[in-house]
């Protein structure tokens, strides 16, 4: 049975133990192994049920003693432990002053050409009061194709090689949208005329080669309105080609051509010696007056309403503007190609602080 000298013992082992200890863990470690539950201090504790009524008080109040002294040893033990810790850290950790200024991640990050492109897009044609629509990069078949005009069986559908998915209990199918001209059908499903939008986005086909890529990125026009012409298309195409080419005069080839959602259509071409490359005409866009059969489609009369539309290669443009050779290095996801082409967070590009310079 522990008695007054058995206590005194084990209290100057504890507090030799604890004077001992090195560092921070093994000071707790002792206080789990002393004060806590199961603890050499709290074990004696325990006993004083067994004893003799007469001896309980003493013995007691002695345990309760050692309890006290071996806790103040720990935190005395504790609070040099810390101090010197600190005073270890302070002499280790000093800051070297003629190290050069890190740069920030906002020096390091940049804007993807294709994004910054978009921006100056919207930047110009909301100058000229258009406003920015979007859709859904999964489309239904109906939107996609056929209220453009564009029947089951019409042989337009063959040239857009479509990304489908399985078809659904009622026939119909999903798909990934191969053009952004869907958001037309949408924007004059949902929007009273004047409808004057633009429709940047994604679009994937099925097609892979140096100037194509299975997902690349369009910017559809709309006006839909009681008078708005072919004269008007071109001035808008133009203004907007000069504006994003930052160059003061440029010619364009209005060509004729056929798509199923426009009448009369037209390719746009561009002579490309205002942009560094004399004797080329390279084509960006397509264009046309709204077909009657897609005004009708969503619900106008064609017979109020008209307007012109078009649908243009952001990655196209991209490249022209900003000299990239090959499109599929603009998906590769290569820092260092970024780091080449692309532009700091703050050139935000803005009309009036000039877009590119
Ligand atoms: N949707 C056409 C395409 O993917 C481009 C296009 C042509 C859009 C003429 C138009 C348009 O809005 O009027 O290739």
């Amino acid at each position: 049975m522990a008695n007054d000298t058995d206590i005194a013992s084990l209290e100057k082992a504890l507090l030799s133990e604890i004077d001992s200890a090195s560092d921070l863990d093994a000071i707790e470690r002792l206080r789990i192994s002393t004060l806590g539950k199961k603890g050499r201090v709290s074990e004696l504790m325990a006993r004083l049920g067994t004893l003799p009524s007469e001896q309980r008080k003493a013995f007691g109040q002695s345990v309760n003693q050692l309890k006290e002294r071996v806790t103040e040893a720990l935190e005395a033990r504790k609070s040099q432990l810390s101090r010197d810790a600190m005073s270890a850290r302070v002499a280790s950790e000093w800051a070297d002053v003629t190290l050069p200024v890190r740069l920030g991640p906002l020096q390091d990050g940049r804007i993807h050409p294709i994004s910054q492109v978009w921006d100056e897009i919207v930047e110009i044609f909301g100058d000229m009061g258009f406003s920015v629509a979007e859709g859904p990069d999964i489309e239904s078949d109906d939107l996609n194709f056929t209220k453009l005009n564009i029947p089951p069986e019409h042989p337009a559908r063959q040239d857009h090689d479509t990304f489908y998915f399985k078809p659904k209990a009622d026939g119909s199918r999903l798909l990934l949208r191969t053009h952004t001209s869907p958001v037309q059908i949408r924007t004059m499903l949902s929007q009273k005329p004047p409808i004057r939008i633009i429709v940047p986005g994604r679009v994937y086909r099925i097609d892979s080669d140096a100037t194509h890529t299975p997902m690349f990125h369009q910017v559809e026009g709309l006006v839909i309105d009681e008078h708005t012409h072919l004269g008007h298309l071109k001035w808008c195409l133009e203004e907007f080609c000069k504006a994003f080419f930052e160059v003061p005069d440029l010619k364009m080839r209005f060509r004729a051509s056929h798509f199923p959602f426009t009448e009369p259509s037209m390719e746009v071409d561009l002579d490309a010696s205002a942009i560094g490359k004399p004797g080329q005409w390279l084509e960006i866009l397509g264009s046309g007056m709204v077909h009657p059969n897609v005004i009708r489609n969503c619900g106008l009369d064609p017979e109020k309403y008209q307007g012109f539309a078009f649908g243009m290669g952001l990655d196209r443009i991209t490249m022209l503007k900003y000299g990239i050779p090959d499109l599929r290095d603009m998906f590769s996801a290569d820092l260092r190609w970024l780091k080449h082409f692309g532009f700091l967070p703050l050139d935000v590009p803005t009309l009036a602080g000039g877009l590119s310079s």
